[in-house]
């Protein structure tokens, strides 16, 4: 049992390592999105290490200049990247750490703040 449980972990985790990379290429916009909303669902579960997956995966979604109408993402991002990226760390360590959900959420809104345009 605990062997079954332990093979769907490792290869729940290896799929997403592997369609990481690959969603980011087809759509990084859309993919993203998917990302970022999943992070909202788990970070009202309290589930931390899925906020720190994710928060991870976001890292490779946002290939310089990726931005369409459909997309809030600041051009800031990339002019600022280093600072940006420092948020997605901060939060993966820190969801990582089992921190509590409005420690997680404060990393949301500095990022949100500063680098998503909010659309109609
Ligand atoms: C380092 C920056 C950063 C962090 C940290 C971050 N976000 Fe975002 N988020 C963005 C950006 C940029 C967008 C806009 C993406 C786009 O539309 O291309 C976004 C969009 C979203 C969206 C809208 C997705 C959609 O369908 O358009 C949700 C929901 C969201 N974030 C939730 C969260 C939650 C919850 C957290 C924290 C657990 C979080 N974000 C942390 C930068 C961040």
């Amino acid at each position: 049992m605990k062997f079954k449980l332990l093979l769907a972990a490792t290869i729940g985790l290896s799929l997403t390592a592997i369609s990481a990379p690959i969603v980011a290429q087809d759509d990084p916009i859309a993919a993203r999105q998917a990302a970022m909303k999943a992070m909202g669902g788990a970070l009202k579960a309290g589930d931390t290490a899925t906020v720190a997956a994710k928060a991870a995966e976001l890292k490779l979604l946002f290939p310089e200049g990726s931005m369409s109408e459909k997309s809030e993402a600041s051009p800031k991002i990339w002019e600022e990247w280093d600072d940006f990226i420092a948020i997605f760390d901060k939060l993966e360590a820190d969801a990582t750490a089992g921190a509590a959900v409005p420690v997680l959420g404060g990393s949301c809104k500095a990022c949100h703040d500063n680098y998503r345009v909010k659309k109609g």
